[in-house]
């Protein structure tokens, strides 16, 4: 067959990306090039993979699943394995999150979120921090303020104001000091900008992903907890990214302590299949009329299969667990890096949700983070870049990577930031 390049036949909106490297197949923490070499994997598939790639119990399940049903629309039918689903997810929910509304992805479990909460509150402004990402269609990218590049070119963009996220590293201030300015920024926002009887939600990701991999402060959530309440507004989650394990515990809701009214969730639900959820209390949903929202695929079977399936392993083999344990050292391993490499300014995040931070914002640290990440691809380990300046990457191996993989991932590391260094 003639080469074939993607540019010719998909929008560069998004094929022009690092590294768009052909491959062939993958299989738990290796994919396979079509260079005909094997790459260790800690993409992780966007952290929508937190079994690896193709994990046995999953394509069992999707495959079962397929020769019985594999779309009817929810509503005109029903099906037993979205029941289950619901049913397997609302045992493992914090609080008293139980009823969910199934769509396709992140950014639609967001906007599902965002319309749920202007649908019971009547009221229609959502106040998002500035770094969050929330998705690409327009109302999650009104929320959006990762960067500014995503936006531009699709203003006005709707119903949404923007505060300040607790950022210590780059605001140069400790956690308490960097949270007790951002609360206050917020209090002044409620003050001056948009009266706190017009908020429907404030919407939030525990640990920010896209934005760098930056946690939130226990202080921040239970500020903005204390603030909704009493504004009479929705606390959002945005549980995309840190869902499912990722952060040590099987929701960073948990893990903070601190419980919202809704959350989104997609990535790492299916394992890989397109599914999200808005799930909340049957309290706020039962007030979510009927034909006040609704989609053709979202609750697909085979993708609710996979989802049964990726739970039943995450629970069996106490997955969010070891990933609070492995994370612990592996972020112990990072940070003796960071003492033999300068470039490192901070190793941060729960369980296996690790970003490696080189810089705070200086283009030229997006530079340098760019050659370690070229120098890990030649040396045979995939992982992939977060913040505002692309000055961090997103160390995330799947929750069940054996220590060997995990082991080989930071001593590529190693090298590819040395050689980084002598370029
Ligand atoms: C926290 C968060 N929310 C929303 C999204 C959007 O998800 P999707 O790309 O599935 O629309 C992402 C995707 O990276 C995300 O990380």
């Amino acid at each position: 067959m003639a080469h074939r390049s993607m540019h010719d036949l998909l929008a560069p909106s998004l094929s022009i990306d690092w590294p768009n490297m052909p491959i062939v197949r993958a299989e738990g923490t290796r994919v396979y090039g079509q260079d005909g070499r094997v790459y260790l994997d800690f993409v992780s598939g966007m952290a929508a993979l937190p079994l690896g790639h193709g994990h046995p119990a999953v394509v069992a399940a999707i495959r079962e699943q397929a020769g019985m049903l594999i779309h009817a629309p929810v509503g005109v039918y029903q099906y037993d394995v979205l029941l289950d689903l619901a049913e397997d997810l609302a045992d493992v929910m914090p609080g008293e999150i139980g009823m969910f509304f199934f769509g396709n992805s992140g950014a639609e479990a967001v906007e599902g979120a965002v319309k749920l909460a202007r649908y019971v509150t009547g009221r229609q402004t959502v106040i998002a921090f500035r770094g969050g990402f929330h998705g690409r269609t327009l109302g999650a990218l009104a929320l959006t303020a990762s960067k500014a590049k995503y936006r531009h070119g699709y203003h006005p963009l709707p119903g949404a104001v923007h505060g300040r996220f607790p950022y210590p590293l780059r605001d140069r201030m400790t956690p308490q000091e960097a949270t007790e300015r951002a609360l206050g920024e917020l209090d002044e926002l409620l003050l001056h900008v948009v009266s706190p009887e017009d908020v429907a939600a404030f919407l939030v990701e525990p640990v920010q992903g896209e934005g760098g991999y930056v946690p939130a402060t226990k202080e921040f959530l239970e500020g903005l907890r204390a603030r909704a309440d009493e504004a009479g507004a929705l606390l959002i989650y945005d549980e995309v990214q840190t869902g499912f394990g990722r952060t040590g515990a099987m929701f960073a809701a948990q893990h903070y302590g601190v419980t919202p009214d809704v959350m989104a969730l997609a990535k790492a639900i299916a394992s890989g299949l397109p599914l999200g959820a808005v799930a909340s209390t049957p309290e706020i949903m039962r007030k979510w009329t009927p034909a006040s929202h609704g989609t053709t695929f979202g609750g697909n079977p085979v993708a609710a299969a996979a989802a049964r399936a990726t739970l039943r392993v995450l629970q069996e083999e106490d997955l969010p667990r070891r990933a609070a344990d492995l994370g612990a050292g592996t972020t112990q391993a990072l940070q003796a890096l960071q003492a033999r490499h300068p470039e490192i300014s901070e190793v941060r995040g729960p369980g296996l949700m690790i970003g490696v931070e080189f810089g705070e914002r200086r283009p030229e640290d997006g530079e340098f983070t760019r050659a370690v990440l070229r120098n890990c691809l030649d040396l045979g380990l995939v992982i992939y870049p977060c913040g505002t300046a692309g000055s961090a990457l997103r160390f995330i191996p799947p929750l069940n990577v054996n220590e060997s993989d995990l082991a080989q991932g930071i001593e590529i590391l190693d090298r590819a930031i040395a050689k980084a260094r002598g370029r």
